[in-house]
C-alpha cells in the first residue's frame, strides 16, 4: 500500500499508536479489513473518511490495538497493592483515608475491578467505600463495556471462583456482572492518555497502573505519556507496569522501587517536576538496608485465596552447580520473586567469588532491568567466559543488541540462543520479531511456527531462562503466535 506513511502520521498524531517494522503488516491488514466493512476502495477516500469521522478513527483504532485483559492479570500486583503499597499510603492520608487509584488504558475494566476487589479483601467493603478508582481508554467501546461490568470466562481465567462467587451474579450460564456496589464505586472514563489535558478528577491520583499499554508507543510518545502521568500522581504514589515494559520508561523522573520481586515507580517527594530533566537516580528500599515499603496499621487482611505465587524458575547453565555462596541464594530470589539483593550486595559476592556464574548472570539480569544496557553486557561477557553455553547471557546479549538497534547481531546471539536451547520460546520469538524487523517474512515465519510446536510438546515452561521477559499464559503465546502467522498470510495474499 503506496499511501500507508499518510495512515502512520494521522495515527502516531491522533493517538501516540506507531506502526513500524514488523507492525506494518499489522497496520496494513487492519485498514485492508476496515475499508472492505465500509466497502470503500480507494486509500485516499478512506483517509479522507479519517479525517472527518471520528467514528471511522476509533473503529481503526480498535482493529489495530490489543484489548486482551482479564481479572488479576499479573495478580502479583494486587497482592503488592493491597498487601504493601496501600497500608504505606494510608499511613501518610490517615485523616481521610480518600486515595485515588487510576487504570490508564483500562480496556473492557477488569483491571479496574480488580483493584477495587484487591482492596475489599484486603481493608473490608465498607474501608474501600472513600477509595476512587477511574479507569480510561480511548477505545470507548471498550469504556461502555466496562461501565457494564459484564463478562465471560475468559476474564476470570487467573481468577478464583470463591471471589467471582462473592464480586459477581451470574447473569446467564457462563456470564457474569460485577455487583452494584462495586459498579458504583468505579467510573470509566473514554480517554486519549496523549491528549493536551486531562480531566480535572485526574488531577491528584495515588496509584496508577499503566500496564501493556504502551508497547505501540514510539519512544517519544512512551516518554511523553510517561511523565504526563508522573505528573499527576501524588508525591509518595507509585506507579505500576508490566514487567517486560520496565525497561522502556524514565527512571529519572520516577524513582524505581524493588518489593517482593516486582519493580515498581514511585514518584518520591521533592522530586522535580515531571519533564525536567534530572540526574538518573535509582532507588531500592532495600538498598538502604530497610524494606521498600513500610507497613503501617492497619495490617490487611491476608488476600487468602488470591493465588500470587510467582513460579519457581532455574539458573540454566550448561556447567557444574554452584557451590552455595553467601548471598547468593538470596540474590537468586530476585529473579524468583521472592524477595531482593541488590547490585551491591552481589558485588560483594563476586568480590569474594570472581567466577561465580550465577551471580554475574544475576548481576546482569538486574542490570538489564535498570536499562544499564553496557554494563549488562559486560556481565554476560564475563558469563560467556566462563560459561560459552550459557542460555541467559546469549539471550539477554541478543536483547540487548536488539535494544541497541543492532539488528544482526541480535540475530547471532538469539540464534545461539535456541541452538543451546531448542524449546526456549522466548528467544525464537524475538528471533521473529528481529527477522520481521529486517524484512525477513519466511524465516520469521518459521520461528513463530516453532513456537507454536513447542507449545504443543507442552514445554511453555520449558524456556530455560532465569527471569523470561513475559508474563504470558501459554493460550496468550498461542493466540499471539497464530495472530501474527494469519497477520503474515494475508500481507503475502494481498502482495
Ligand atoms: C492490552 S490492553 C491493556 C489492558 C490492561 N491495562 C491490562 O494490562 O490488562 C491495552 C489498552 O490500551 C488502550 N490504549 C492504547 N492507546 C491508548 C491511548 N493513546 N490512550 C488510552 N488508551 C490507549 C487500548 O485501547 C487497550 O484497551
Amino acid at each position: 500500500m503506496n499511501d500507508l506513511n499518510r495512515f502512520r502520521e494521522l495515527l502516531e498524531k491522533s493517538c501516540g499508536l506507531v506502526f513500524e517494522n514488523e507492525k506494518t503488516l499489522l497496520l496494513e491488514a487492519g485498514i485492508r479489513a476496515r475499508m472492505a466493512v465500509r466497502s470503500v476502495c480507494s486509500a485516499d477516500n478512506y483517509l479522507s473518511i479519517l479525517n472527518t469521522q471520528r467514528d471511522e478513527l476509533s473503529e481503526l483504532i480498535e482493529t489495530l490495538t490489543v484489548n486482551e485483559t482479564y481479572f488479576f492479570r499479573d495478580v502479583n500486583h494486587f497482592t503488592l497493592l493491597s498487601a504493601n503499597v496501600v497500608p504505606e499510603l494510608l499511613g501518610h492520608v490517615k485523616t481521610s483515608g480518600r486515595l485515588t487509584f487510576l487504570s490508564a488504558g483500562c480496556s473492557t475494566g477488569e483491571e479496574a475491578y480488580s483493584i477495587l476487589i484487591s482492596l475489599a479483601e484486603c481493608f473490608g467493603r465498607e474501608d474501600v467505600r472513600g477509595m476512587t478508582v477511574i479507569g480510561v481508554d480511548i477505545d470507548s467501546r471498550a469504556i461502555k463495556r466496562a461501565k457494564e461490568g459484564v463478562f465471560g470466562g475468559r476474564s476470570f481465567r487467573d481468577f478464583p471462583d470463591d471471589l467471582r462467587k462473592r464480586y459477581f451474579d451470574e447473569i446467564s450460564p457462563g456470564v457474569w456482572r460485577v455487583r452494584e456496589w462495586l459498579r458504583e464505586s468505579v467510573s470509566f472514563l473514554p480517554l486519549n492518555l496523549l491528549a493536551g489535558t486531562y480531566p480535572p478528577e485526574l488531577s491528584e491520583v495515588d496509584v496508577i497502573f499503566y500496564r501493556n499499554v504502551s508497547i505501540y508507543f514510539s519512544h517519544e510518545v512512551r516518554k511523553g505519556i510517561f511523565n504526563r502521568l508522573a505528573g499527576i500522581m501524588k508525591e509518595g504514589g507509585y506507579l505500576f507496569v508490566s514487567p517486560s515494559e520496565t525497561f522502556f520508561h524514565n527512571r529519572s523522573v520516577l524513582s524505581i522501587v524493588a518489593l517482593e520481586g516486582a519493580f515498581l515507580f514511585r514518584k518520591e517527594a521533592g522530586r522535580r517536576k515531571a519533564g525536567e530533566c534530572g540526574t538518573r537516580e535509582m532507588r531500592c528500599g532495600h538498598a538502604a538496608g530497610k524494606p521498600a515499603v513500610a507497613r503501617p496499621s492497619p495490617q490487611p487482611k491476608s488476600l487468602g485465596s488470591i493465588r500470587g505465587d510467582v513460579p519457581n524458575r532455574r539458573i540454566a547453565c550448561t556447567s557444574d552447580p554452584e557451590p552455595a555462596l553467601p548471598g547468593t541464594k538470596a540474590a537468586l530470589q530476585i529473579c524468583a520473586g521472592e524477595h531482593y539483593e541488590t547490585l551491591a550486595q552481589l558485588d560483594r559476592v563476586i568480590e569474594s567469588s570472581p567466577d561465580s556464574i550465577l551471580a554475574h548472570t544475576l548481576k546482569g539480569l538486574i542490570q538489564m532491568k535498570l536499562s544499564m544496557l553496557n554494563d549488562a553486557q559486560a556481565s554476560f561477557r564475563k558469563v560467556q567466559a566462563f560459561d560459552r553455553f550459557s542460555l541467559d547471557a546469549a539471550f539477554s546479549l541478543g536483547l540487548i543488541s536488539r535494544i541497541k538497534g543492532d539488528g544482526l547481531s541480535a540475530l547471532e546471539h538469539l540464534r545461539e540462543s535456541v541452538y543451546i536451547q531448542p524449546s526456549s520460546w522466548p528467544a525464537h520469538y524475538f528471533l521473529a520479531e528481529t527477522h520481521l524487523e529486517r524484512g525477513e517474512i519466511e524465516p520469521a515465519r518459521r520461528e513463530y511456527e516453532i513456537i507454536l510446536k513447542i507449545l504443543d510438546n507442552g514445554d511453555f515452561h520449558n524456556h530455560g531462562l532465569t527471569d523470561a521477559p513475559f508474563t504470558f499464559s501459554a493460550t496468550e503465546l498461542e493466540t499471539l503466535c497464530r495472530r501474527k502467522l494469519q497477520t503474515l498470510k494475508r500481507a503475502s495474499n494481498g502482495a
